[in-house]
């Protein structure tokens, strides 16, 4: 595993505890993606980045189907193990890149990933899902796009006062290609702090442009 996935893993991991309560953007976005899977779907379905487990344990309960998640930081598994205690349904859980997974070929009858690729390149991430992606199945993938949260941007710019760094840093450089997603990586990591001072809001923003995709 490169350096910057190393970090990257670090940095989730010891976020993890606190994940969810900062992750309401992504938890929407997760809602949504998981509302254009088909109740009756059957099959293995694999999460690629799954974090704390919160779509995992939304479709254990709403659907039949065998469930994989993946994710490159151990403390978003170990996360998703607590959340998962109660479930009845046994969901596979891999420490693993998901551009690299180790997978069979063809294994999955669907991949979903939820505001996860940004941080890998993208071209690789794909390959991937489209090697262990049996023919026919289906790909559910959101991700941040330029005009994600704009709203939110223009908030920080419009009130500097607040004193605190913006955290829209991060998400700019999320424009989807590989030289920008290592830059966000750096950023990410070097803003980290500013998250924590970030107001928190009752409800989440609405998600504007929302980049997500239905192959
Ligand atoms: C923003 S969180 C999203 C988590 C979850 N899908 C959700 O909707 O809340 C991004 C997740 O992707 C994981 N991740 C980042 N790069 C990864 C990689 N190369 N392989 C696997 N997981 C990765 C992180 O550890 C983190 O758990």
């Amino acid at each position: 595993m490169t350096l910057e996935k190393k970090q990257i893993a670090r940095q989730f991991s010891r976020a993890a505890t606190t994940y969810d309560d900062v992750a309401s953007v992504q938890a929407l976005m997760a809602t949504r993606l998981i509302e254009k899977i088909p109740i009756d779907a059957r099959g293995t379905l694999i999460d690629l980045g799954c974090g704390t487990g919160a779509a995992l344990k939304s479709l254990a309960s709403q659907t039949r189907l065998e469930l994989i998640g993946i994710d490159v930081a151990a403390g978003m598994l170990a996360q998703t193990r607590l959340r998962l205690e109660r479930v009845s349904k046994k969901v596979v859980l891999l420490e693993r890149d998901l551009e690299n997974t180790g997978l069979e070929n063809e294994c999955a009858d669907i991949v979903f990933s939820n505001a996860a690729i940004q941080w890998c390149q993208s071209r690789l991430a794909f390959a991937e899902m489209n090697r262990i992606l049996r023919p026919g199945g289906q790909l559910f993938v959101s991700t941040f796009g330029p005009q994600t949260l704009c709203e939110w941007r223009q908030a920080w710019q419009a009130a500097p006062w607040m004193g605190a760094k913006s955290p829209w840093g991060v998400c700019s450089a999320h424009r989807g290609s590989d030289e920008q997603s290592s830059a966000s990586t750096r950023d990410w990591v070097s803003s980290r702090r500013s998250w924590s001072v970030c107001p928190r809001w009752t409800s989440p923003p609405r998600v504007p442009s929302l980049s997500e995709a239905v192959v």
